[in-house]
């Protein structure tokens, strides 16, 4: 199964953009610790990132002919403005996570409104590259209760032949 990692603007500077504020590791690092936790746990993973919300919405949507199960996506400052994402979202109906380095709920007032929050099976802020961890693991085991839940269904369905 696989989960495709969606990185919005911005982030590609991870290490040198406010350090102060989202601390000293680069984005390929955390990707490559991603990608260590996805192996170890047998499933398959891919990483996008933008500065451009178009793509974004491209990358959300192509999901649906990719392979892709299941979606981690930090949308940065998109996160506070784009309907696109949102509905972009929306119209996959895959399982998706919703990730931020930092606690937004504690800064400024235009962070405060998350477009799609309410839309996604969970969200984790302000643990920094652990956000992203805990938002894989949250994922792996949301498509582990599909499979089996699919298994069981399945069995039942053999036994009713
Ligand atoms: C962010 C929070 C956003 O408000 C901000 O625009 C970002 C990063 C975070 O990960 O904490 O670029 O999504």
């Amino acid at each position: 199964m696989k989960i495709k990692v969606i990185h919005g603007p911005n982030l590609n500077m991870l290490g040198i953009r406010e350090v102060n504020i989202y601390g000293p590791m680069k984005l390929d690092d955390i990707n490559k610790n991603l990608q260590n936790v996805a192996k170890q746990n047998g499933f398959e993973i891919e990483f996008f990132q933008s500065n451009h919300e178009g793509d974004i919405v491209d990358a959300i949507q192509e999901s649906l002919e990719d392979g892709t199960n299941a979606i981690l996506i930090n949308p940065a400052a998109l996160t506070h403005t784009s309907v696109s994402i949102r509905d972009a979202i929306a119209a996959v109906k895959l399982p998706v996570i919703e990730v931020h380095m930092t606690n937004v709920a504690a800064r400024e007032d235009f962070r405060q409104k998350s477009m799609i929050s309410d839309i996604v099976a969970g969200t984790i802020t302000g643990l920094g590259p652990l956000s992203y961890h805990l938002g894989l693991v949250g994922l792996m085991e949301i498509l582990n209760q599909i499979k089996r839940a699919q298994e069981i269904q399945q069995a039942q369905a053999q036994k009713g032949n």
